[in-house]
């Protein structure tokens, strides 16, 4: 077995990530937005850490509010996961596009109903790093749904 050299810019494609959709209420709207770069960081307590770039209207939401939602989608959601991670909170209602009734959690946070499971978290940290915000949040709820889990790589959904 060889390796061959990698772009360090593109090589990261090779890294697999759950397909989450990460959930805000800012009191004015409910929104959310896929994000694939969403991993566990501490078991005790439960942390995870997302990373979100400003250029998002979730980004807009989540900047300054306290608690916020991850739902990691089951396999049969990829149209969720497109729709989520295309088109914007700005100009539409995407839990009204998908004909979606969002599961409304601890602190009104809501989850995308049908998500294989979906956590609250209240906000612990924020940094920017590079051109992302990585957003870490303690799970103080969570939510279990039944399925496999939707993943993604190689700028695909895992088969
Ligand atoms: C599979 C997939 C994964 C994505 N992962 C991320 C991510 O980890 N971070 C991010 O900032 N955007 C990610 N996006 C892009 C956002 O989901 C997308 O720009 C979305 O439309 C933003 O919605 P908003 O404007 O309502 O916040 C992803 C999109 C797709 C399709």
């Amino acid at each position: 077995m060889t390796f061959e050299p990698l772009d360090p810019g593109k090589a990261l494609s090779f890294l697999s990530h759950p397909v989450t959709i990460i959930t805000a209420n800012d009191g004015k709207q409910l929104n959310g937005m896929t994000a694939a770069w969403t991993t566990q960081i501490s078991i005790d307590p439960p942390i995870l850490c997302t990373s979100i770039s400003p250029l998002r209207h979730t980004w807009d939401m989540l900047k300054d509010i306290e608690y916020f939602g991850v739902c990691q989608l089951a396999e049969g959601q990829e149209k969720i996961g497109m729709t989520f991670g295309t088109k914007s909170g700005r100009d539409l209602d995407k839990f009204e596009l998908m004909n979606l009734e969002p599961f409304m959690a601890a602190h009104d946070v809501p989850l995308v109903p049908g998500s294989l499971a979906g956590f609250v978290c209240r906000k612990a940290h924020q940094t920017e790093q590079g051109d992302h915000w990585a957003l870490f949040g303690e799970v103080i709820e969570a939510w279990q749904g039944e399925g496999k889990p939707l993943n993604w790589h190689r700028s695909k959904y895992l088969e």
